[in-house]
């Protein structure tokens, strides 16, 4: 039963969506976590503190933490493995190109192969950047995730790398929204302008909630 949901082409883009929607309820969460920076030094560290105890006493330190990245590794690999076989599957309906210089997917679907790719490699550079500090650009200490951040902005390739793919995940998290509510059976003729619209704000807060820290620490707002 599984295995025939998981084959077929439906199966495949609601696996998409509903990985989709979870790593977008992380992001709004991240993104509003992310905003405390502009409070201070205390109020930041204290709150990436809080992430390791969330839950005590009933959890034991970090286990919530390791619960949600445990979640977000299951949505990023099965987001990405669908993504791979439908485009497999789309080239292989049709593996020859248009005769005329029509592109073979459209402008929509290439954006998101694209931006999929750049928001990949992006969350390993930030995980290696922010997490363990192995490309990280100053001295990296962990638990004080303010001077990191800082830091990091601080370099040209680092508001450079984050300010791409920040807006790269915008575009990303608009058409997907968009196509997820229609793969869950959420449009109809009069909601789709709603869902459009929701999809566009979503995409729009989550760009400049992000885009706000690098836009901070180089105006000097926040050092
Ligand atoms: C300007 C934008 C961003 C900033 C300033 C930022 C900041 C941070 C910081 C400081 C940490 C480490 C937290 C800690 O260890 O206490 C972190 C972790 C993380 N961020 Fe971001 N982040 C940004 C954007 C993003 C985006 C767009 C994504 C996803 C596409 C993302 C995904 C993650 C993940 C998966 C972790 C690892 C969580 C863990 O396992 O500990 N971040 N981020």
């Amino acid at each position: 039963m599984a295995r025939t949901v998981w084959d077929s082409t439906v199966g495949k883009k609601t696996v998409m969506a509903v990985s989709g929607l979870v790593m977008l309820l992380y992001l709004v969460a991240h993104m509003i976590g992310n905003l405390k920076i502009f409070f201070g030094t205390s109020e930041f560290n204290h709150y990436a503190h809080w992430l390791r105890t969330v839950g005590e006493p009933f959890m034991h330190y970090e286990w919530t933490l390791w619960l949600i990245r445990v979640v977000l590794v299951v949505a990023v690999v099965a987001h990405a493995t669908s993504a791979y076989q439908l485009s497999r599957r789309d080239i292989r309906a049709r593996p020859s190109k248009y005769v005329h210089k029509k592109k073979r997917a459209g402008y929509a679907t290439r954006t998101m192969r694209w931006g999929g790719v750049i928001l990949g490699l992006f969350i390993v550079w930030h995980i290696l950047d922010l997490t363990t500090g192995t490309v990280h650009s100053g001295g990296f200490e962990s638990g004080k995730p303010y001077q990191n951040v800082v830091d990091t902005f601080s370099t040209w390739y680092g508001n450079t790398i984050y300010i791409v793919a920040m807006l790269a995940l915008g575009l990303h998290i608009r058409h997907g929204f968009w196509s997820a509510a229609q793969t869950l059976g959420a449009g109809s003729r009069t909601r789709d302008r709603a869902l459009k619209t929701v999809a566009d704000v979503l995409a729009l807060l989550l760009t400049i909630g992000f885009i706000a820290v690098p836009v901070g620490v180089m105006t000097g707002v926040v050092s």
